[in-house]
């Protein structure tokens, strides 16, 4: 029997590096679909074709060789896991993840990866369409202020430069675009859990999802890690 979970949750909620905790912690694969987007719009806006060019997106969307190694994340043979987070690529990657043809291919992508392995996956729409099944989600929130404070700090650790005012901006604007576009729109799946991080450490929210996993684990009576 497999162990899939979900986390959903708006920009910066502080999916990824909660992800990754539990992943080392549960053995379970981490991927994160965030990345997959970012890495089709840092392509896109490398070859200068715009997101109404549906057609010129899919068609480098095709052209990738994504794989996934811890958390880095490998695009045809390039390390793309620190570029995909410059605010320049933040900014654009709603417009090309709202598009539904693109949307199909990664889904289906997605799909094929968790079919093989016990996985942990993030994102906007794990929990109501690429792991529809999986009997553990979680939907991660925290005010914007909350996030933008956080993003700023992430950004600012890796030497890239980030204003809090046009951070904020940014994650509201791509929250509206998230959950407002017409292919599976970010919004909570009916049975996922949700934690509101806004006044929790990390850890704290690791401890929280870890034991709703191990409770299924024993309940499903499944080999533990930890
Ligand atoms: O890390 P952060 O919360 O900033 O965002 P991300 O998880 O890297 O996702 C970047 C963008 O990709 C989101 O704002 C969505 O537009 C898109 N995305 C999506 O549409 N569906 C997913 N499953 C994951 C990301």
């Amino acid at each position: 029997m497999n162990i899939s979970v979900a986390i959903d949750g708006p920009a910066a909620a502080g999916k990824s590096t909660i992800a990754n905790i539990i992943a080392h912690r549960f053995n379970l694969v981490y991927i994160n679909t965030g990345l997959m987007y970012r890495a089709v719009t840092l392509m896109c806006m490398r070859e200068n074709i715009n997101y109404t060019d549906v057609k010129g997106v899919c068609k480098i969307a095709k052209s990738l060789n994504i794989h996934f190694g811890g958390d880095k994340i490998i695009v045809n043979g390039e390390n793309f896991t620190e570029l995909i987070k410059y605010p320049k690529v933040s900014s654009n990657v709603s417009n090309y993840a709202a598009i539904s043809e693109l949307r199909k291919l990664l889904v289906d992508l997605q799909q094929k990866m968790a079919s093989k392995c016990n996985v942990i996956m993030d994102g906007r729409d794990i929990g109501t369409v690429v792991l529809k099944n999986a009997p553990l989600k979680f939907f991660l929130t925290a005010s914007a202020s909350e996030r933008a404070k956080r993003r700023c700090m992430e950004l600012n650790g890796k030497n890239i430069s980030a204003e809090y005012d046009k951070i904020l901006d940014e994650i509201i604007k791509r929250d509206y675009i998230d959950s407002h576009r017409t292919t599976s729109p970010f919004i909570k799946s009916e049975d996922a859990i949700e934690i509101d991080s806004s006044n929790l450490s990390i850890l704290d929210v690791v401890e929280v999802i870890s034991g709703y996993i191990r409770k299924y684990i024993k309940e499903h009576n499944l080999e533990n890690s930890r």
